[in-house]
């Protein structure tokens, strides 16, 4: 196989990475996909450090093994703890969300008055906040971490009743903040924008990294003469290490398949996912 016509690979805890895909569908629409959602074993923003940074290698093992050129990972709660121990032990380039999204929320805020919302984990991580802290020491940040909403919308509860006030439960403490700027810090999240931008007002911007990543992706492919130029419809391929049909069917909330072909394989014969001692030989 040549090497630019190798696949990208995308890995998220689940099906709320296909936000990410979306956008890298639409900004590197010849390139081949492999994507795997540890479906098994999501949600990982409830899960221990160890834990997540073990799943966050033993997926990346499992798409390497699929000859893949880049891998993007598209899970900010894996990304949080798993970015820099991937980026060190990988033989390819590897692209998370936390750098794009913490470039975005920077550029887009004027009052330097910033939350972050996202899963338990990620807050926990404080990988944003150091990040911010550390380049714009006067900016006044507020983690907010919002366990119910990944599970609510991973089950397509995006426009019940409930799903409001849940929203309302957790962000309603940012209301008299004076934020101007929200990141979207959770692949689940873009499902639910106009309920939290009804939440803060109008007034707040909310970011999502998943453009951004895109283009990072686009342009180490054109830097490094790997991009596909391929004139057939890409292929993409999607792993699940549990229930496909479930998989499926949430598919049609998160990635509404339109130009892709789509191969959907058993998860049986994924459910060997390596078990990885931190190393890639
Ligand atoms: N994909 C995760 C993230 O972006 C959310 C779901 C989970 O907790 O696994 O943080």
């Amino acid at each position: 196989m040549m090497a630019n016509s190798r696949p990208i690979g995308v890995f998220d805890s689940g099906v709320g990475g296909l936000t990410v895909l979306r956008e890298i569908e639409q900004i590197l629409p010849r390139e081949d996909v492999v994507y795997l959602g540890d479906t098994a074993r999501m949600p990982y923003g409830n899960k221990s450090p160890e834990t997540i940074v073990r799943y966050t290698l033993e997926g990346a093992s499992f798409l390497l093994d699929k000859n893949i050129k880049l891998l993007i990972v598209a899970c900010h709660t894996a990304s949080s703890y798993g970015i820099d121990i991937l980026q060190e032990q990988l033989p390819i380039p590897v692209i998370g969300v936390i750098q794009p999204g913490f470039e975005l929320l920077m550029q887009s805020t004027r009052s330097m008055r910033i939350a972050i919302l996202g899963t338990e984990a990620t807050i926990r991580s404080k990988v944003y906040q150091n990040l911010i802290e550390e380049h714009y020491p006067k900016a006044k940040i507020f983690p907010v971490p919002c366990p119910l909403f990944a599970p609510m919308i991973e089950e397509g509860l995006v426009d019940q009743v409930f799903t409001k006030q849940i929203v309302e439960h957790y962000l309603s403490c940012l209301r008299n903040k004076k934020i101007d700027a929200a990141l979207l810090a959770c692949t689940h999240y873009p499902l639910i924008r106009s309920l939290i931008q009804e939440t803060l007002g109008e007034n707040v911007q909310l970011i999502e990294p998943a453009r951004v990543c895109a283009e990072q992706a686009k342009e180490w492919l054109v830097s490094s003469s790997l991009a596909n130029f391929q004139s057939t419809p890409p292929r993409y391929e999607f792993f699940s290490t549990d229930e496909t049909d479930k998989f499926k069917q949430k598919m049609e909330i998160f990635f509404p398949v339109r130009h892709v072909s789509v191969f959907l394989r058993d998860w049986k014969s994924v459910n060997n996912l390596k078990s990885c001692n931190q190393t890639f030989t």
